[in-house]
């Protein structure tokens, strides 16, 4: 049985006073909450300790980036280790903002899984499509050649506190989402290139959630929560959608 997991990815927006703000507004909505998904906050690097130390028993840390090497001269960088010591247990590497905005490739994200998972974080891997590989039928191509990046590192129990993160790119900050339908033949494909440890895995779904499609989303079998970006700047919307998680 896998525990629903709803990540929020707040990019780069906020400030100090927002982040309390709505953290305070979080841990009011989900403190009377009944609802069993794990919530995981990944807000800017300089506001990872405001979330930290927010206190919330409901709220787990989540970085958004992190280096793949362990430490350095790499200027502007920031380790697995640094965050592992503000408290962070999880981080989102392979983005598709990552990918397509600075260049990172499989081959970089993987060595980012590595470097999450030796310091004993979670990697949130994302990975899906542009527009142009669905339409031209490639979508699963894609999905596999980055899952297999990861998987061809041989790490010992690469998928064993791992969660996968379906993104098609169309879908981010589109409005558009994929049909759960379209979703879950992903989900499901992702589970089958996971192997062994595949049905343990939590598959996330991203691509403009938020309230009013969350509960079709979440009915699909391989979907286990989700990465959501907008609408995890707003309170009320995103208490919705852990709730409609689980
Ligand atoms: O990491 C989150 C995704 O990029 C989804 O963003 O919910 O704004 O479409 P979005």
């Amino acid at each position: 049985m896998r525990t629903p997991l709803v990540a929020a990815n707040w990019k780069m927006h906020g400030t100090k006073a927002f982040a309390d703000q709505l953290l305070a507004a979080l841990a009011e909505g989900l403190a009377s909450d009944e609802c069993s998904t794990s919530v995981v906050i990944c807000p800017p690097f300089p506001y990872l300790t405001q979330v930290a130390e927010a206190g919330s028993s409901r709220l787990q840390l989540g970085a958004q980036n992190l280096s793949e090497h362990a430490s350095g001269a790499f200027t502007g960088e920031v380790s697995a280790e640094m965050l592992q010591d503000c408290g962070v247990r999880y981080v989102i590497v392979g983005h598709s903002e990552r990918r397509s905005l600075y260049g990172e490739s499989s081959a970089l994200v993987a060595d980012k899984f590595a470097a999450a998972k030796g310091a004993g974080l979670i990697p949130i891997l994302c990975v899906g499509e542009s527009l142009e590989e669905r339409e031209s039928g490639k979508t699963l191509d894609v999905v596999a050649e980055q899952i297999a990046a990861v998987s061809q590192l041989n790490l010992a129990d690469t998928w064993h506190n791992a969660v996968v993160a379906y993104e098609p790119v169309w879908a981010i900050g589109t409005g558009k989402t994929a049909t759960p339908e379209q979703a879950q033949e992903v989900h499901r494909f992702i589970r089958e290139q996971l192997g062994d440890k595949g049905a343990s895995v939590q598959i996330l779904y991203g691509g403009s959630v938020k309230s009013a499609n969350a509960a079709e989303l979440f009915a699909q079998a391989d979907i286990d929560g989700a990465l959501v970006g907008g609408a995890s700047l707003k309170a009320e919307e995103f208490v919705s959608i852990c709730r409609a998680a689980g």
